[in-house]
């Protein structure tokens, strides 16, 4: 897999995307990440890239020019499957949609700043608007970082265990159910016996047990 990003502040992604698991996806060729400077792009000796809104109104907009310049640039290089737009305004992203997304070849994710983008943007090239939550961060770099970590972890070889991808919270429809590791005992606090007995079934049995209870108590929702 191939994603392109087009930001104005490349270092807010660059230091999430060369560490743990996705700096190995990508030292492995499992995916290619690729972040584009949209100042590159700006006019004129100053480089701009937003201006006024027509109309008056408070905060600034990215210009038509610069976008269109290098997402033209970049879709004469190779065919995009979605063109994607960090936006408060868009469909709320859950599991499905990052489940949906690590099976394409190229995407390619736009991150806006300041009040937003020309629409005309929006009406040429976009193909899915994103929003990671009902609130309204500086920009959409953070977004675009939660929907590609999401998305990595799903491609085959980033996750040794392949399995515990598939066992997720939400993959399964449920939440997680409680986890445990040495040591036994730990200031009075006991790790459940099932779990040291040794018996796969049990252990199976009582793990859905224990996810379908904490799914009523924190998210019932997930169960209707
Ligand atoms: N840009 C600003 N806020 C955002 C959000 N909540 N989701 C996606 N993009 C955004």
């Amino acid at each position: 897999m191939r994603i392109d990003i087009i930001s104005a502040v490349p270092p807010l992604l660059e230091s999430p995307l060369n560490e743990s698991l996705i700096k190995r996806a990508r030292d492995n060729g499992i995916v290619e990440i690729v972040i584009h400077n949209l100042r590159d792009y700006g006019l004129g000796k100053y480089h701009q890239i937003d201006d006024d809104p027509f109309g008056g109104g408070a905060g600034m907009v990215l210009r038509v020019e610069p976008i269109f310049e290098l997402i033209r640039k970049l879709q004469s290089e190779r065919t995009y499957d979605e063109i994607i737009f960090l936006t408060p305004d868009g469909k709320t992203f859950m599991q499905s949609d990052a489940n949906e997304l690590s099976l394409k070849n190229n995407l390619l994710m736009l991150c806006g700043r300041y009040k937003g983008i020309d629409e005309r943007i929006r009406q040429t090239f976009i193909t899915k608007e994103i929003s990671i939550g009902d609130y309204v961060l500086t920009g959409g770099e953070l977004p675009a970082l939660v929907v590609i970590d999401a998305i990595v972890r799903l491609l085959p070889g980033t996750i040794h265990d392949s399995e515990s991808a598939m066992l997720d919270s939400f993959q399964t429809g449920l939440l997680d159910s409680p986890l445990y590791t040495r040591p036994a005992e730990f200031e009075g606090m006991k790790v459940p016996e099932i779990l040291q007995s040794g018996d796969h079934e049990k252990i199976r049995i009582w793990r859905n047990e224990e996810a379908t209870k904490r799914t009523k108590e924190r998210r019932p929702d997930l169960l209707e």
